[in-house]
């Protein structure tokens, strides 16, 4: 038996003639940076999503990275991720200059929890309200030369400004609260639907509930690129138009550039790769929702916790994550390696707990929902192509393990 946990060869053979084609129709027509296929694409996801605009970037991380920018977030604000991501999603914040604050998650959809947001957010207020400095100063500041600064260094520490809620696993956040919570405290909601394209939250698809949608065209994503790719979806015309601009050295018109921006954009093949690709996602996601009920079934009485949807919502199971007692977790890859399955983690270590943030003096307890986590979860292999009687073998050989 030799089951990966992803396959993009299978994915790849299924659809070869198509992508080829596709391939050599960009390089007949040397669209190789913006033009038709960009824009063809750009078009075709809006319209999947249920948006009025899309904008093609360099990657997933880019993508946060520019809606954050667009959003006006930078030096002196702060902007709240959930403790359980991949690095990009705090690694976009602190690239523009802000400061990354996290919340804890749920233990049952390892998405941000929205008591724990709020409950967040109130004691920032109560903070600010002893005057500790967290409120903004109502004097604007000015340097010592009189002139006025710019709004954020009048703060006297960063404000809560966004709030970036993760789509993990392909398991909608529960948006409700987070976008009523956003509402009452004044923060942007910037979806990070890196592994969530068509997901949907009460029948509406992710990326479109916030103020700006963010998707990563990785490879290994359930619609990947052949290459980094990466997108930003809204329904807000000014929005686009800057996220547009910011993405492309801060110009509309080839050498009229209103400001300075970054150079992050979705080249013609990886769009022309990506417009075959999503004409078969809603049917991948069919196979991946089925492949996920399988697993549930069959392990419905063994040992490891099973992956919960919340009402009302579709999952796209990017991941199949299980939970298994702390401690055995790696035994248990162990025993599906020698059985030729391979497992991933998703991730070892919460985000607040590596050391890229050992700055913020937080520890274990913390973050004891993304903590305990961290130490139990596991990846068992999911894609469209995988087979009922791989599923079987997978959870057989799960079954097998002595906890
Ligand atoms: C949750 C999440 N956010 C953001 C990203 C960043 O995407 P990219 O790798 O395209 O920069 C990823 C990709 O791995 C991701 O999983």
């Amino acid at each position: 038996m030799n089951i990966p946990l992803v396959d993009l060869k299978a994915q790849y053979e299924s659809i070869k003639e198509e992508i080829d084609a596709a391939i050599a129709e960009v390089i007949s027509k040397t669209a190789f940076i913006g033009g038709p296929f960009v824009e063809s694409f750009e078009k075709a996801f809006a319209e999947f999503c249920g948006v009025k605009h899309c904008i093609g970037v360099g990657n997933g991380t880019d993508a946060l990275f520019i809606a954050l920018k667009t959003l006006g977030i930078g030096q002196g604000d702060e902007v709240i991720v959930p403790a359980n991501s991949f690095i990009a999603t705090s690694e976009a914040v602190t690239l523009t200059g802000a400061r990354v604050a996290f919340v804890d998650i749920d233990p049952k959809t390892y998405n941000m929890d929205p008591h724990k947001l709020e409950d967040y957010l109130k004691a920032r207020k109560s903070q600010g309200a002893r005057g500790k400095g967290l409120t903004r100063n109502p004097k604007p500041a000015t340097s010592k030369n009189g002139l006025r600064l710019p709004p954020h260094a009048s703060r006297l520490t960063p404000q809560p400004m966004a709030v970036i809620p993760v789509h993990l696993y392909g398991q909608p956040a529960d948006m409700d609260p987070i976008l009523e919570i956003s509402k009452k405290y004044n923060l942007k909601v910037v979806e990070d639907c890196a592994q969530a394209h068509g997901a949907e939250y009460k029948g509406r698809k992710i990326g479109s509930l916030g103020d700006m949608g963010c998707f990563s065209f990785y490879p290994g994503k359930n619609l990947g690129a052949y290459g980094d790719g990466g997108a930003i979806i809204t329904n807000d015309d000014e929005l686009a138009r800057k996220a547009r601009m910011f993405a492309n050295h801060g110009r509309i018109e080839k050498y009229d550039h209103e400001m300075e921006g970054v150079n992050s954009r979705l080249d013609g093949i990886q769009a022309a790769i990506l417009k075959v690709k999503l004409k078969h996602l809603n049917d991948w996601t069919e196979k991946r929702r089925k492949n996920a009920y399988l697993y549930n079934e069959y392990l419905k009485y063994s040992d490891v916790i099973i992956p919960t949807e919340i009402n009302d919502v579709k999952a796209v199971y990017h991941l199949y994550v299980v939970r298994a007692k702390e401690g055995s977790r790696e035994k248990l890859q162990d025993h599906l390696k020698s059985n030729g399955i391979s497992t991933g983690i998703h991730y070892p270590i919460a985000l607040p707990n590596l050391k890229a943030y050992s700055f913020m003096s937080t520890n274990e307890d913390s973050f004891p929902e993304a903590t305990k986590t961290s130490k139990e979860i596991v990846s068992l292999p999911m894609y469209p192509e995988l087979k009922q009687s791989e599923i079987n073998s997978i959870t057989n050989t799960i079954k097998q393990f002595k906890f």
